[in-house]
């Protein structure tokens, strides 16, 4: 081995430890579970929705024989952090190594049109909830581990019609990159995941036709260089290779078929 080459920069091995997903109901959060789950990552599903979250439990240890715990809450309730953490204390899985911040919320509105309780509301599940699970993964006190932080391509482009949703993706990357450089010391690696538009119910909220799905697919897809939306599973790839990287930080890896390059 070429001795410049030290142990810390091998790939981080994540089989056997714990990735905590929030929005685990949701199309990416699935999708990241069931990749994590073929790493050999055991699994906490943090959602809202007990029934869907035991209905991935049995689907992903169909598949692989990996622990999944579960936790229910409210994201912008800075108590669901705190009790998902203390669950996971009590329950003697040791720590969690990889979080997936990727629970989110969609308002098509302009700025003018923007409720109070809209505003509110997107900040606090895109923003305040990633911010509280963030705080509390780094109040764990370990080295060794990487917080991924699923943001869009509405945090660096804007986007009219969706004020309040750019707004909470470009503070992502902000948070992103200060805690990237906050943790850098303690070998965590915090970077954010930036899609387009994924194959996934955010997409087709508010489209709720088969005609409005259609053409909100087509219209995504005239912008996009590559010519196609995402599927979840993309994304949880690129989640799972940045949880892999030991020496890649404050990054926003744009997953989006060029069309931020555009
Ligand atoms: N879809 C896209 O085109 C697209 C593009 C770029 C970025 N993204 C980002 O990708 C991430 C995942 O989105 P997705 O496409 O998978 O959307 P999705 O299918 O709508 O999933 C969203 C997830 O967030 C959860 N959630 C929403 N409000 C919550 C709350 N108050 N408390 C707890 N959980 C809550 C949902 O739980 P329930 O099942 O209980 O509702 C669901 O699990 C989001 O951060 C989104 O902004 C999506």
């Amino acid at each position: 081995m070429n001795k410049l080459v030290s142990k810390s920069s091998d790939v981080r091995d994540l089989q056997g430890h714990y990735a905590l997903i929030t929005g685990a109901t949701g199309g990416v959060g699935q999708a990241c579970a069931e990749i994590f789950a073929d790493a050999g990552m055991h699994l906490i599903l943090a959602g809202r929705d007990h029934t869907k979250l035991e209905q991935l439990r049995a689907t992903v240890q169909q598949q692989n024989p990996v622990d999944v715990q579960i936790v229910t809450g409210e994201i912008g309730s800075p108590a669901t952090a705190e009790h998902a953490f203390s669950r996971i204390r009590s329950i003697g899985t040791g720590q969690v190594t990889v979080l997936i911040n990727n629970a989110g919320v969609i308002v098509r509105a302009t700025a003018e049109e923007t409720s109070n309780n809209d505003w509110q509301q997107v900040m606090d599940i895109n923003l305040n909830g990633l911010f509280y699970f963030s705080r509390a993964y780094a109040q764990q006190a370990h080295s060794d581990g990487a917080i991924i932080n699923i943001s869009s391509t509405c945090g660096s482009v804007g986007s009219a019609g969706l004020a309040a949703y750019c707004a909470s993706k470009g503070a992502v990357n902000q948070l992103t990159r200060a805690m990237a450089l906050e943790l850098a010391e303690r070998g965590i690696n915090v970077n954010a995941v930036a899609p387009g538009a994924i194959d996934s119910p955010m997409l087709f909220s508010g489209h709720d036709t088969a005609a409005l799905s259609d053409s909100v697919v087509a219209k995504n897809e005239a912008n996009i260089p590559q010519g196609r939306i995402a599927q979840p599973q993309e994304i949880a790839r690129a989640a799972l290779f940045l949880s892999q990287q030991r020496h890649i930080t404050g990054t926003i890896l744009s997953v989006d078929g060029g069309y931020t390059s555009a």
